[in-house]
């Protein structure tokens, strides 16, 4: 799956609301060197304004079907067929917040990420995102907090971290403030994360997931 020495990772990004970790992700591929191009954007929604940014930055662009009430098998074929339009190597849920269906995440074993603005398994699953996470973080008490950048199974923020880190809770957090530190972290590990994938950098054993640089260490 890592790119050869001549072709980039064709990646798709999966949005559904502003998409500043599309730009944060667009940016760091532009300045170079990460192995890795965007092949396309998906969205879950018209609305998502992360499609203005591929549309100006001439990214092909397209909505996956998730029809109401929900149809797997559509989702599976609209999702299938972008990404065998674009010739799509990886995944990457960027702000994403519908669920992946199991056959295309079979299809992209190991070659789907998300990032998730918490330390899971805290505060993941169904229905923890954007705010949500941050108020049941500080009003649990936690003294940290943090991103986590892990791989897409079938259940929600469930699969093997790939890259944490941790931010302060400060005692006059709120949950907007909060929210602001943990994605300033998010959009450097979601950039650092495809560029490990890129070069080939990620070694995956079951839920066990190193970065060779650490074994180089060893
Ligand atoms: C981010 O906090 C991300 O962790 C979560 O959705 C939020 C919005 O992301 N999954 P974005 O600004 O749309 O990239």
């Amino acid at each position: 799956m890592a790119a050869n020495n001549s072709q980039p990772l064709r990646i798709a990004v999966l949005i559904s609301g502003r998409g500043s970790n599309l730009r944060a992700l667009y940016q760091a591929i532009t300045r170079g060197n990460s192995g890795a191009q965007i092949g396309c954007v998906l969205a879950s929604s018209p609305a998502a304004a992360g499609l203005a940014f591929a549309q100006e930055k001439g990214i092909p662009a397209a909505l996956i079907d998730y029809p109401n009430p929900p149809d797997e098998a559509k989702t599976a074929a609209s999702l299938r067929a972008h990404l065998a339009g674009h010739a799509i190597d990886f995944i990457v849920l960027a702000g994403f917040l519908r669920k992946i269906p199991p056959e295309i995440v079979k299809l992209y074993e190991n070659r789907i990420i998300n990032v998730h603005p918490a330390l899971l398994p805290a505060f993941g699953g169904q229905g923890m995102y954007g705010r949500h996470v941050h108020e049941a973080v500080l009003a649990y008490g936690c003294k940290i907090s943090g991103a986590t950048v892990h791989l897409v199974t079938e259940e929600y923020d469930a699969g093997p971290p790939i890259l944490q880190e941790c931010v302060p809770v400060l005692p006059d957090d709120t949950p907007e403030t909060l929210a602001a530190r943990v994605l300033e972290l998010e959009h450097r590990l979601l950039p650092r994360a495809v560029g490990l994938f890129a070069r080939g950098m990620v070694k995956i054993e079951g839920r066990r997931v190193t970065l060779l640089s650490e074994t180089l260490k060893q």
